[in-house]
């Protein structure tokens, strides 16, 4: 039995990589397994409203999914008591539910069971390994099996997709299963929408068209369709149509063949053929040159294309996802933008919703997640005060997540306290840009919780003047702050 020589799952690598759930658990299972010389594996998580943990990861691909009550089997024990245990023979604990192995044909001898807890010391499921190679688990594997489980908690709490399955207190469940993408955050209806055609678009090799205002995540998106695709073990090449000269933008896709120009001494392989068998990233489409319109068309259909000064016909097996944040239809009715093109290439389209458009809730995490980012990066303790979340939810983020990360970046570099203020955001005043005429379908909370931050804004945070204001009494609206956190 291979057994990893450190206790180190170097999960990070991996949550940089994983952007699928049930893989990132698949593999800390795996890997866990592994570095105690046990058979198989399985991963529960805890469902806090129905009490029960569920399988989320195993090695058991005949079964779905088993629901454990808590107190019910060896792991259901270890959930309710918090105490992890070492069985030389599980089957001949009391507590051992023998339907599992009845069910799967498998026949548990040994089993180690350990807790995983969340910082805050909160259980979030059980790790369980069975059969150790060697015949029964020693206290080495014990030890071992306790900091993995550390580790591997730790890893799921801080990954963006535990997050989205795990089930908000008082909320209705969201539990379970949905794929989801890691690192991209955000919960709004707007984003569901967008996670979801992400998700069905990674399936296939479709042509896909990111569209969205610029800094709104289209190029994240991009990475997360190519991460969670067939592809995902090829290449991820992006081209910037906006950053290249246009006279070097067919070079750049398509290559040269030695001697094509003056200074090309030798042959170089383009963007599409350095593609192969993985993503082609075009971004900021609506800048490429009309000419070359046609000629990303023929690739774009057929995968065939030349290299400048070529003769030879070549072919490469490259998915195309595209992005702009310009109206690729109004430029197609001012002839600046191939009609045929704009057809070949909206396959499938995913819109990005601006993040004035997402509401004060994803502000919030966003902002939450980049002081997260940006304080271990910098090695400061700052956290943001009431005020301070009252001044992001008000402004109106012309320049999306990225002006978002950008002001909590600086706001982190430059604190000097435990505290950020309102005053140490570089932002203007409490905005008053009207809100675009479109029709966003959003929470009510959502929407009451920008009202009532707007409200305030506008009378320079006088309460009692703003619960005038929004007819309701001064405690009652301080009651509401403290509940979003902005008091
Ligand atoms: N939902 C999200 N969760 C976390 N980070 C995000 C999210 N969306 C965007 N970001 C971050 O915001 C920044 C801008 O995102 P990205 O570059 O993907 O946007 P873009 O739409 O391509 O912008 P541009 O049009 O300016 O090129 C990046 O640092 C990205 O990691
Ligand atoms: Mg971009």
């Amino acid at each position: 039995m291979k057994r990893s020589p450190s206790v180190l799952l170097a999960i990070g690598p991996l949550l940089s990589r994983e952007v699928d759930l049930d893989e990132l658990l698949d593999k800390i299972v795996r890997r866990v397994a592994d570095a105690v010389g046990a058979d198989r594996g399985t991963l529960y998580l805890l469902d806090p409203d129905a009490g029960e943990l569920f399988s989320r990861a195993a090695h058991l691909p005949e079964l779905k999914q088993i629901r454990l009550r808590l107190g019910q089997g060896i792991a259901g024990a270890v959930a309710q008591s918090g105490v992890a245990v070492n069985l030389p023979a599980a089957h001949a604990d009391r507590r051992f539910f023998a339907e599992i192995d009845r069910q799967t044909g498998y026949r548990t001898r040994s089993l180690m069971a350990q807790p995983l807890r969340d910082r805050q010391g909160q259980l979030i499921g059980v790790i369980q390994v069975l059969n150790a190679a060697a015949g029964a688990f020693t206290s080495d594997d014990e030890a071992r099996l306790s900091c993995l489980a550390a580790e591997a908690a730790l890893a799921i709490e801080s990954t963006s997709l535990y997050l989205q399955i795990r089930p908000r207190r008082g909320s209705a469940p969201v539990l379970p299963l949905g794929y989801r993408f890691n690192r991209i955050i955000g919960e709004a209806p707007a984003m569901q929408r967008v996670y979801g055609l992400t998700q069905k678009a990674a399936a296939t090799s479709a042509t896909v068209l990111i569209r969205g205002e610029s800094g709104t995540g289209k190029e994240l998106i991009a990475r997360a369709i190519h991460f969670n695709s067939p592809r995902r073990d090829g290449p991820f090449v992006k081209v910037d149509c906006s950053t290249i000269p246009a006279t070097l933008m067919e070079n750049e896709l398509f290559g040269h063949e030695r001697g094509a120009y003056t200074g090309a001494d030798s042959r170089s392989v383009g963007k599409c053929e350095a593609a192969a068998g993985g993503t082609l990233f075009i971004d900021e489409l609506g800048e490429l040159p009309l000419g070359l319109q046609a000629k990303l068309l023929r690739f774009v259909q057929d995968r065939e294309f030349e290299r400048v000064g070529g003769t030879r016909t070549l072919t490469a097996d490259a998915r195309l996802v595209a992005a702009t944040h310009q109206e690729l239809e109004s430029m197609v009715g001012r002839g600046l933008f191939r009609e045929d093109l704009y057809y070949r290439i909206k396959v499938v389209q995913i819109a990005l919703p601006p993040l004035r458009e997402r509401g004060t809730d994803d502000i919030l995490r966003l902002a939450e997640h980049f002081l997260d980012v940006y304080r271990k990066k910098h090695g400061k303790e700052a956290e943001l005060s009431a005020a301070a979340r009252q001044r992001l939810c008000a402004h109106r983020w012309p320049g999306n997540i990225r002006e978002l990360e950008h002001c909590i970046e600086s706001a982190v570099v430059l604190s000097d306290g435990a505290e950020i203020g309102a005053d140490q955001l570089a932002l203007p005043g409490a905005a008053t840009a009207p809100t675009a005429g479109v029709f966003v379908p959003r929470t009510l909370d959502d929407v009451e919780q920008e009202h009532v931050v707007r409200t305030l804004a506008s009378v320079g945070q006088n309460r009692t003047q703003a619960a005038h204001l929004l007819g309701i009494g001064r405690n009652t609206l301080l009651r509401k702050l403290k509940e979003w956190k902005l008091a």
